[in-house]
């Protein structure tokens, strides 16, 4: 033995962040693929989450699920924050079986999306034409491309990634199980910094069926999205590059 401790998949992926996303250039088409590829190995029992036990049932009180987040009990989308600086955040969003996160978009922003967990219907879109309505009190509107045909993304899958501009930057998703999501967003949501998470209407395009007008509305009653704590191996931030 040589006593040292092998270092966790989130505290490697924190790492290769921290050095990706804090150089004040874009990602390179390799540092990319190397962050597609650490997140491709990830599995739910890497973030604390149980995808197979139901927390608080007899077995799961006294076996190796106690202190996880258990899938399976989940009954309202959930959100369990794991990280967040400056230049980007991790995090990991729960699903029941029939949740839905209504169509959303990532100003400016790369986001990569790991399912770990289940199966989830996916529609997504680009902007092809958007009315800038940053000087006015209106809501923004546009038109948007369909980025590929609506797809189910099932564990387990490769890592997702969309864009600023391109790969699908306004999306929805419905679960078709329980299912889990791991997310790394660069630069993060901020109100302040001009990149707020905003939701949309769609309307369909009978003449041109690739094309859908999106409305900005406002965030949807019926949404709800609860936040639970990081049950998993805590991140050492003692090199922080944020
Ligand atoms: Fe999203």
């Amino acid at each position: 033995m040589d006593g040292s401790i092998e270092k966790s998949k989130i505290q490697t992926l924190y790492e290769a962040c921290s050095l990706v996303f804090s150089q004040k250039e874009p990602p390179s088409f390799q540092q990319i693929q190397w962050l597609k590829n650490l997140l491709g190995i990830f599995e739910a029992k890497d973030v604390g989450i149980d995808e197979f036990g139901i927390c608080g049932s007899p077995s799961s009180s006294q076996n190796e699920n106690k202190g996880q987040i258990c899938v399976q009990s989940i009954s309202e989308i959930t959100y369990i924050h794991i990280h967040e600086c400056d230049d980007f955040s991790i995090g990991v969003f729960c699903f029941p079986a029939g949740g839905a996160l209504p169509l959303h978009d990532h100003p400016g922003m790369t986001v990569f999306s790991k399912v770990l967990y289940g199966s989830v219907y996916v529609k997504a879109y680009d902007w092809v034409l958007k009315v800038d309505t940053s000087s006015s009190t209106s809501k923004t509107l546009g038109l948007a491309s369909r980025v590929r045909e609506e797809i189910i993304m099932r564990a387990p899958c490769e890592t997702s990634v969309l864009y600023p501009t391109s790969g699908g930057n306004i999306h929805s998703f419905t679960a078709l199980t329980p299912c889990t999501i791991l997310d790394v967003l660069t630069p993060p949501y901020s109100d302040d910094l001009g990149r707020p998470s905003t939701y949309f209407s769609l309307f369909p395009l009978s003449s041109l069926p690739d094309y859908v007008v999106l409305e900005e509305r406002d965030l949807p009653e019926d949404l709800v999205v609860r936040g639970a704590p990081y049950m998993g191996p805590q991140i050492d931030a003692g090199h922080d590059f944020c």
